[in-house]
């Protein structure tokens, strides 16, 4: 299997290094526009997999060409936010960058299953299905579980006992969705609130810390979804995919054919209307960009 990354900034490199050390792949490449980011980040993977004594090809470079008949093409290239940026200021900014990416998929891979990673997550998933012209299963965002990570790791630190079933649904913005209904711990009203505001703010927390938004965990979300593809493990994944006229999170079997069964949401009259009203301003914003780019 071929897994092409595109963007080696913090995301990118993260993703193809977590890619190679779980021999997720037996060809990996890196492309990037500035510089020799990707092909330095590139020998540095190739090197490390010696370690291991695994036999993975890696490849890296300002070239699109490199992406040729990958698989998987996982895309992070884009800003990431800064402090006081929201993912919604990224919007025109990325989706120029979405574009030159996607129009290189479908000229070298045209095959390849693309995993959006590239914020604001649901805007770039619908436009990359657009822009590509790919059936709607072919296109993958990550972000649900990425918020299911993060809403893990904060009921497990305050309940002091590890967890990891627990999920957070809808857009991967604000209004992302952390419903009881999807919860695997019992959770009072005031330590709900508590995880709620901590899970929603999460990655708002590690810009205002780092100064830019996080790696490592994404890149682990970018890595599952991969990996599902590659395994066809058909395992329940929050993910963002192409919905009519918009993209948004929703629980879908991740397998061998991408996105396949996808289901019912059992939320609260209040979740729904929240639900709602996020994909509407995901529905504003993509009008936004097709009148502005
Ligand atoms: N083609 C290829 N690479 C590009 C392009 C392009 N058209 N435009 C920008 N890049 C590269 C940059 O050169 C940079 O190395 O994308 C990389 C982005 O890396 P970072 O600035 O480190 O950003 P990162 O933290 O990786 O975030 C990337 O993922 O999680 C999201 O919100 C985040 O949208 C952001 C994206």
């Amino acid at each position: 299997m071929k897994i092409s990354v595109i963007g080696a900034g913090n995301v990118g490199a993260s993703t193809a290094y977590a890619l190679a050390m779980r021999g997720v792949c037996d060809e990996l490449a890196m492309v990037d526009i500035f510089g020799t980011t990707a092909q330095s980040k590139a020998m540095d993977i190739a090197q490390s997999v010696h370690v291991f004594n695994k036999n993975l090809k890696v490849l890296g470079g300002d070239d699109y060409a490199l992406i040729a008949n990958s698989d998987i093409v996982v895309m992070t290239a884009g800003s990431p936010r800064k402090p006081g940026q929201t993912r919604e200021d990224l919007l025109l900014i990325n989706a120029k960058v979405l574009d030159m990416a996607v129009k290189n998929i479908v000229k070298y891979a045209p095959n390849a299953f693309i995993v959006v990673v590239t914020n604001p997550l649901d805007v770039m998933v619908y436009l990359a299905y657009e822009f590509s012209g790919f059936a709607k299963n072919r296109i993958i965002g990550m972000a649900g579980e990425l918020d299911s990570a993060r809403l893990n790791y904060e009921i497990s630190t305050l309940k002091g006992e590890f967890c990891s079933s627990s999920k957070v649904v809808g857009a991967h913005n604000d209004k992302m969705i952390i419903s009881k209904n999807y919860l695997s711990t019992n959770l009072n009203d005031d330590e709900l609130a508590h995880i709620d505001s901590q899970t929603r703010n999460g990655g708002a927390k590690f810009v205002n810390l780092v100064g830019t938004s996080a790696f490592y965990a994404p890149a682990a979300g970018a890595v599952k979804i991969c990996e599902a593809i590659k395994n066809d493990t058909n395992e329940l994944q929050s993910v963002s995919i192409v919905l009519d006229g918009f993209a948004c999170g929703r629980l879908a079997k991740i397998g061998k054919n991408g996105v396949g069964e996808v289901s019912e949401f059992n939320l609260t009259d209040k979740e729904n209307e929240s639900l709602k009203a996020s994909e509407v301003e995901i529905v504003q914003n993509i009008k936004f960009i097709k009148e502005n780019l």
